[in-house]
C-alpha cells in the first residue's frame, strides 16, 4: 500500500566516525534500528545492517537534506560530523563552514521537524575540551580541574567552532525569535558534552590533537614504532569509547527538569603522555615509543585543561565513568585491540 507517512527516525551525522561506530553498536544492542546514518564517506560495511538507512554526502548539501526530510520524520539528531582540531588548522575557514554552518543548518532542520510533527527534537552535540584555552602550562598546572564556564578562550578554530555551536544550541533552546509578538519554543532540545580525548579499541581518530594516546596504543598493538607528537609531561583528560557512549546516552535520556545547564564536562582519567606510554609498555613490553614533540600540536595540548570538574554531570544526570585508567587498559583497550588486530590482519 502506498503511504505518505514518513518514517520516524533518529539521524546520526558523521556516523562513520569513532563516536558513530560506538553509537550505532549501542543502538543495535538495544534493538533500536530506526536510525538514518549520514556520512561524507560510504558507511562501513559492518555498520550498514545496524541502521534503517544510510546516505553518503555532505551535511551542507541542501539536496541531500531535502531528500532526507521527504523520506523521514526526524525526532532526534546526534550531530557528530566535524573537522577535528589539527585538521581544522590547515583550512580554518572550511572548518568553520562545516563545524558551525553545518551545525546551524541541522539545528534549523530540527526546528522545522519539530513544527511538522509537533514534538521536540533532541539535538545531541559532542563538544570538546578544545573549547577551553589556558594561557600557559603554569596556569594549567595551577588551576587543575576546571569548570564549564572558566577559561573559555580556545586557541584553535575547532575550539572556537565548538564554543560557537554550544551558544547556538542554547540560543535555539531558550531564546529563538524572542522578540516575536507571540513567542513559541523552537522545538529544539539541545544538549552537549565536552568530551575529553576519546580512545577506542576498534577505530582510530583522524585529524585530532588528542590522537597521540590512541595512536600510541594502536601502534604498539600492531608492533609498529611510534613517535609521540607531544612531550612526556603533557597532560589532558581521556576517556574510553564505552564511557563516551554512556555519557552521550545518559545525557540524551536525562529528564529535562533535572538539567541545570546544557553543556557538561565529563571526566574519567587524566594521564600524562608519559603515563600513557607506561600503561602501553606494561601491556606490550616490546613497544617502541619515543617522544618527538611537534611544537604547534604540543602547544595546542598545553592550552587544554589538565582535568575537568564534572560535578554538574554527576549531580544532574548521575554521571559516573565505568573505566579509570587501570581498568580502561586491562579490561577494555588491551584485550579488545589485541583481538581486533588478530581478527583484522588487513587493518595493520
Ligand atoms: N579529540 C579532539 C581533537 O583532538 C578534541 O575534541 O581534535
Amino acid at each position: 500500500m502506498e503511504t505518505t507517512m514518513r518514517k520516524p527516525v533518529a539521524l546520526i551525522t558523521g556516523a562513520n566516525g569513532e563516536i558513530g561506530h560506538g553509537l550505532l553498536e549501542y543502538f543495535h544492542k538495544k534493538g533500536d534500528h530506526n536510525l538514518v546514518a549520514l556520512d561524507l564517506n560510504p558507511m562501513d560495511k559492518q555498520l550498514r545492517p545496524l541502521c534503517h538507512a544510510w546516505m553518503t554526502g555532505d551535511i551542507l548539501d541542501d539536496d541531500l537534506t531535502e531528500r532526507l526530510v521527504t523520506e523521514y520524520e526526524i525526532h532526534a539528531i546526534y550531530h557528530l560530523a566535524a573537522l577535528l582540531s589539527t585538521r581544522a588548522e590547515f583550512a580554518p575557514e572550511t572548518a568553520h563552514h562545516v563545524n558551525v554552518n553545518g551545525t546551524l543548518k541541522l539545528i534549523k532542520l530540527a526546528t522545522e521537524q519539530a513544527r511538522w510533527h509537533g514534538n521536540r527534537v533532541k539535538f545531541l552535540f559532542p563538544s570538546s575540551i578544545a573549547a577551553y584555552g589556558l594561557p600557559d602550562v603554569e596556569t594549567k598546572t595551577k588551576v587543575g580541574r576546571i569548570r564549564e564556564n572558566d577559561w573559555n578562550f580556545p586557541i584553535t578554530m575547532y575550539g572556537c567552532n565548538k564554543l560557537a555551536c554550544e551558544h547556538l544550541g542554547r540560543y535555539y533552546t531558550f531564546n529563538y525569535r524572542q522578540t516575536a509578538a507571540k513567542w513559541t519554543s523552537s522545538g529544539v532540545d539541545f544538549r552537549a558534552i565536552r568530551f575529553p580525548g576519546l580512545i577506542s579499541a576498534v577505530t582510530l581518530p583522524t585529524g585530532g590533537t588528542s590522537d597521540f594516546a590512541p595512536e600510541m596504543i594502536h601502534a604498539a598493538a600492531q608492533g609498529q614504532p611510534y613517535a609521540c607528537f607531544v612531550s612526556e609531561r603533557a597532560r589532558i583528560p581521556f576517556m574510553v569509547m564505552p564511557d563516551g557512549i554512556k555519557a552521550l546516552i545518559s545525557l540524551a535520556e536525562a529528564p529535562e527538569d533535572r538539567l541545570t545547564q546544557r553543556v557538561y564536562n565529563v571526566g574519567a582519567f587524566s594521564p600524562t603522555a608519559g603515563e600513557v606510554r607506561d600503561y602501553v609498555l606494561k601491556a606490550f613490553p616490546k613497544a617502541d615509543i619515543t617522544f618527538d614533540p611537534d611544537p604547534a600540536r604540543a602547544r595546542i595540548v598545553d592550552t587544554w585543561p589538565a582535568d575537568v570538574d564534572d560535578s554538574p554531570a554527576r549531580n544532574d544526570w548521575d554521571w559516573q565513568p565505568d573505566y579509570d585508567a587501570q581498568r580502561a587498559f586491562n579490561e577494555y583497550l588491551v584485550p579488545t585491540i589485541s583481538r581486533y588486530y588478530k581478527e583484522h590482519p588487513d587493518r595493520k
